[in-house]
């Protein structure tokens, strides 16, 4: 079974990075040349999905626009002989992609901005991937978690070991190695104190799930935070389906902070192949 759906939450106030996203949405932050929800979306194209389900709030028009047909612009570049740009402009949606959005009209929680998909992804296995995470991986992270699941055909949530000082800050997962990647998970917790954390294996912002979970979130009270909790829901699920935990090949940038969003910056600046070797130079002549 292919997956061919995915939901991207973009409802979310993004307060850790204001002022900047005060009036646009932090997914729409570039690193380098590119929005963040733009490198998502590749990587969910690259992976096979091509219903791409945003979840979006207020303040996220931004969003639709970037994804939609720039007649104008077009036009113009073409006028202009730049078929350079022209080709930049339109490979942001390929013909075969298509977008989808629903609205979240309050930001309850990452739980229930995914159960906002709930209707448009049906009785279908999906994808989530959370924008503000971006992933750097040969194959993308999300292709690697596809081949997981085409292998186990269950749900497969991406991990990484985290600091324990950072346990916090992730769903918190605990489970029985199957092999160097894998763990069956029998475990899950939302944002624990270090001393209550089962493991230092923390949910990065990439799920595949079965829609089995709708059920589950579609039963939960408000969790940590008084937020509708996706990780409440996986734990429910836990309890009637195998779910595994995945350790991704590849970098992650938390880039809804903004220590993580300027790494992200330099670190995809000095490889990229317009700007890559002059800002090195750059760099290169700072004094620290
Ligand atoms: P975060 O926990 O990063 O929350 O959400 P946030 O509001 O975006 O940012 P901060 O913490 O205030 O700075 C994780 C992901 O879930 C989405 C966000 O857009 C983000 O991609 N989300 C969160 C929703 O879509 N709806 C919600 O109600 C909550």
């Amino acid at each position: 079974m292919l997956v061919k759906k995915a939901i991207f939450p973009v409802a979310g106030l993004g307060t850790r990075f204001l002022p900047a996203t005060k009036a646009q949405p932090k997914e729409m932050l570039p690193v380098v040349d590119k929005p963040l929800i733009q490198y998502a979306v590749e990587e969910a194209y690259n992976a096979g999905v091509r219903e791409m389900i945003f979840v979006t709030g207020r303040h996220k028009r931004p969003i639709e626009d970037h994804f939609d047909m720039t007649f104008e612009l077009e036009v113009a570049l073409e006028q202009a002989g730049k078929a350079e740009l022209l080709d930049v402009v339109r490979s942001v949606k390929p013909h075969d992609m298509e977008c989808i959005y629903v609205r979240q009209a309050q930001a309850l929680g990452l739980g229930h901005a995914v159960l906002c998909g709930q209707r448009l992804v049906g009785s279908e296995p999906f994808a989530v991937l959370l924008a503000d995470d971006l992933m750097v991986g040969s194959p993308p992270v999300l292709k690697q978690m596809v081949d997981q699941f085409s292998e186990w055909r269950a749900s497969i949530l991406a991990v990484q070991e985290v600091p324990p000082e950072h346990t916090r800050r992730y769903g918190i997962v605990d489970g029985t190695p199957v092999n160097d990647r894998l763990v069956d998970v029998n475990r899950i917790v939302e944002k624990p104190a270090p001393e209550n954390a089962p493991s230092r294996l923390g949910v990065a912002g990439r799920y595949i799930l079965t829609p089995g979970v709708f059920h589950e979130i579609a039963s939960q009270p408000r969790g940590v935070g008084g937020e509708i909790q996706l990780t409440d829901g996986i734990a429910s699920l836990l309890r009637r389906e195998k779910v595994f935990a995945y350790r991704y090949e590849g970098r992650r940038y938390d880039c809804g902070s903004k220590e993580g969003w300027l790494q992200a910056n330099v670190e995809l600046a000095l490889s990229h192949p317009e700007v890559g070797a002059s800002f090195r130079s750059y760099l290169g002549g700072l004094t620290l």
